[in-house]
């Protein structure tokens, strides 16, 4: 079963590099299949059933091309949520996985994006340098598995936001904040004040996030000065302060995600 996994696993590498040329994978038969196997769970149209989440909100719009294959391939262990990579083979789950996309209001799986840096365009190329270089963009974010995780991944980031949307998430992060990031500040005894994304908020305490995204430390509310909710966002307004070339590059980078 395992060896089954790890061979599918490389199949669907395999067959998305040679789909990454091909604009948008069809939806093939991935209406029937999730009709038969999937619906049950999740809805005629991605709704969610007691059984199973919506295929349709904001996590499941967030997930790339790739988690979204590998959720469905691999399953959510502990979960209802079990691994079709067994039973479907690895054309059938980019089928289904496509319609799940167009559940979502999209076209499909849009494969050639995530190959977009395999593309020479210049200016794409110095904005991903500028991202994972001087703006620092990857401390908070990640896109295909790397960076920080302070702020939301950017993999589909060009599919969630308008090229409007995106200018505005970077020149005024503060304007609109994306559900799940918003920041509080506590205010302990000493007056030290930390800022950052919460979980967990109680009546006893709420834990926030290090700064470097690594650790959430747990504060008891009986033990703060205060904990407030803050307007404004985690994310600084590097973009504001790059000269219009850079801004460009990077718009063509993120546009690529
Ligand atoms: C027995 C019920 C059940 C069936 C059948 C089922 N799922 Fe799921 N699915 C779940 C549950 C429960 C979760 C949430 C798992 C978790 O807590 O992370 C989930 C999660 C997912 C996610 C991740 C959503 C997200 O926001 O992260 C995707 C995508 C998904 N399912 C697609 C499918 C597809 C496609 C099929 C059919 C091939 C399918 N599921 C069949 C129960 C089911
Ligand atoms: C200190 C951490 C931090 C840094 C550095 C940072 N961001 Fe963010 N970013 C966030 C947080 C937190 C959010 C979510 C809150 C919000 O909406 O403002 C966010 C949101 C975004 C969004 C909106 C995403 C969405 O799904 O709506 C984009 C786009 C973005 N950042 C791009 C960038 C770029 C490009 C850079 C580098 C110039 C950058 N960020 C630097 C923390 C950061």
């Amino acid at each position: 079963m395992r060896i089954a996994v790890v061979y599918l696993r490389s199949l669907v590498t395999l067959a998305m590099s040679a789909l990454s040329f091909a604009a948008i994978a069809g939806v093939g038969e991935g209406q029937e299949l999730y009709d038969a196997y999937c619906q049950i769970c999740h809805g005629g149209i991605g709704e969610g059933q007691t059984m199973g989440k919506p295929l349709t909100d904001n996590a499941a719009n967030r997930l790339s091309d790739q988690e979204l294959i590998a959720v469905i391939t691999d399953g959510r262990s502990g979960t209802g949520m079990v691994a079709w990579g067994g039973s479907f083979s690895e054309e059938e789950i980019f089928d289904v996985a496509s319609f799940v996309r167009t559940l979502q209001g999209k076209q499909g799986l849009n494969l050639a994006k995530d190959n977009a840096v395999a593309n020479d365009d210049p200016a794409l190329l110095a904005g991903e340098q500028l991202f994972n270089g001087t703006a620092a963009c990857i401390m908070c974010h990640s896109y295909r598995g790397q960076g920080g995780n302070v702020g939301p991944t950017l993999d589909g980031v060009s599919s969630r936001l308008n090229d409007n949307a995106l200018e505005q998430a970077l020149l005024n992060p503060s304007a609109t904040i994306v559900r799940g990031y918003a920041a509080k500040v506590v205010e302990l005894p000493d007056g030290t004040v930390i800022r950052g994304r919460s979980r967990n908020d109680s009546e006893l305490a709420v834990q926030i996030q290090t700064e470097d995204g690594r650790r959430w430390v747990t504060y008891f509310k009986d033990r703060v000065e205060s904990i407030t909710d803050s307007n404004e966002s985690l994310m600084p307004d590097t973009f504001a302060t790059l000269g219009a070339s850079q801004q460009v590059q990077l718009m063509a980078f993120l546009k690529s995600l």
